[in-house]
């Protein structure tokens, strides 16, 4: 099955092509999808120089990059091509219609649909939420304008159902190849999954843990009481007078003091003490709940504090603070394995990108010996992307899930699980 998938929940306008095949296996869900074409455009850049993400302005982007980004995605996958296409004169109005909100991109999406040859897919599946409300409601129209020109059915895909689907794909050096893709086309494949599946969730909105016990079906264990683990990097990166987003820069420094650390220690055959101290949120609490806005309070109360915010002591700050989280995420993840008896564990979004936490994750499952198989996804599928979209989207085509264009929306806080 070849679906066409398209994510615009936050400021990353990306489509992915992917071809999904069953493994011969006993393992029915065991897929493997091949990648077809995967076309990104991150708007970093543009919500830089306002230290965040802007609904408005990111809906604006998607808007304008979403013809260009789909040129690419089926360029990539030798599925563009140019020909003629009569339009009747119902589709062409119901299309307006559909994109009349973003100024000029009904006129540039009928103009490619005009001169191009329908491609060889399946489905389109399109992230519904949760995210930035306007910025999803792009994609969907955008979705829904694509399954009307090129008739083909709708998906509706849970953001956060993508992440942890991600997170289960592993890449297959060789494994299972599609016959429709060459060799050296990335290959990811989702197979031996042993349930109950515990994910960790991590993002700039979501803080979760959450439990799989039969395939796409999820019950929450725990969550943020406040603040998500991102939101609390990319606040504290800002008091730190670091660029957004704030994650990778933290990270960066961090593992700057820890090297330095690491070097002291050499040189001297003892450890230098940490300077600061910051209190781990919830740690003792039997729950698995999370909270991160005292954390990040803490943060601004150590700021004040010291003498000079030199490049160090934000070395340091960054330090401490990461070690904080990272120590937080585990204690809570640990008691939630317990909990749920958990046999394989992800984690997924993108603070799993983060270095020290893959270390601490890795490493705890190790030494704790614990009976469950730990993974983690390639870096560059832990922030937002169109193929964990893609995947959700085939496993939810397989349930028959689809979407009636009529009714489906933009779902800013949809949720996996009560
Ligand atoms: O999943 P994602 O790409 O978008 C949402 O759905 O929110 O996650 C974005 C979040 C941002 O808060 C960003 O700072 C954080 O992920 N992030 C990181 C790292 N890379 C991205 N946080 C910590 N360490 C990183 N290396
Ligand atoms: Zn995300």
């Amino acid at each position: 099955m070849r679906i066409l998938a398209i994510e615009t929940s936050c400021d990353e306008t990306a489509i992915a092509i992917v071809e999904a095949n069953p493994i011969e296996q006993r393992d029915e869900r065991g897929t493997s999808f091949a990648v077809l074409g995967n076309a990104l455009l991150s708007q970093v850049e543009v919500h830089r120089q306002y230290g965040g993400v802007y609904p408005n302005l990111a809906k604006r982007e998607h808007a304008k990059n979403l013809v260009p980004i789909l040129e690419a995605a089926l360029e990539e996958a030798e599925l563009l091509r140019e020909d003629a296409q009569a339009i009747s004169q119902e589709t062409h109005d119901a299309i307006t219609k559909l994109l009349e909100r973003e100024p000029g991109l009904a006129e540039q999406f009928l103009e490619f649909i005009k001169e191009t040859e329908p491609p060889v897919i399946d489905a389109i599946a399109v992230t519904a939420g949760p995210g930035l409300e306007p910025a999803l409601w792009v994609g969907i129209n955008f979705a829904k304008a694509l399954a009307l020109a090129w008739n083909k059915p709708l998906i509706a895909v849970n953001h956060m159902e993508g992440h942890i689907l991600a997170a289960l794909a592993e890449e297959a050096a060789n494994g299972p190849v599609s016959t429709a893709s060459p060799d050296t086309r990335l290959n990811l494949v989702i197979s031996e999954v042993k349930m109950p599946v515990l994910a960790l969730l991590i993002s700039g909105g979501h803080t979760e843990l959450v439990v799989m016990r039969e395939w796409l079906s999820y019950e929450l264990i725990g969550q943020t009481r406040d603040d998500a683990v991102g939101e609390a990097f990319d606040k504290v990166a800002r008091m730190l007078g670091l660029p957004y987003p704030g994650g990778p820069e933290i990270s960066k420094l961090a593992e700057q003091a820890r090297s330095n650390l690491a070097n002291a220690a050499n040189q001297q055959g003892s450890t230098l003490l940490r300077p600061f101290t910051l209190p781990r949120p919830m740690i003792h609490n039997d729950s698995c709940d999370f909270s991160f806005a005292g954390l990040k309070t803490a943060v601004r109360y150590l700021i004040a504090g010291v003498p000079e915010l030199d490049d160090a002591t934000r070395r340091e700050i960054a330090h401490e603070f990461e070690n904080a989280v990272a120590e937080v995420l585990w204690k809570k993840t640990e008691r939630a394995l317990e909990q749920t008896g958990a046999k394989t564990l992800v984690i997924g979004g993108g603070v799993s990108a983060n270095t020290h936490i893959r270390r601490v994750f890795a490493e705890n499952v190790d030494t704790a010996c614990l009976q469950v198989s730990l993974r983690i996804p390639t870096v560059a599928l832990t922030t937002d992307n169109a193929l964990m979209i893609a995947m959700a989207g085939y496993y939810r085509a397989l349930n028959n899930d689809f979407a009636d264009p009529d009714t489906l929306k933009a779902d800013g806080n949809l949720r996996l699980a009560a």
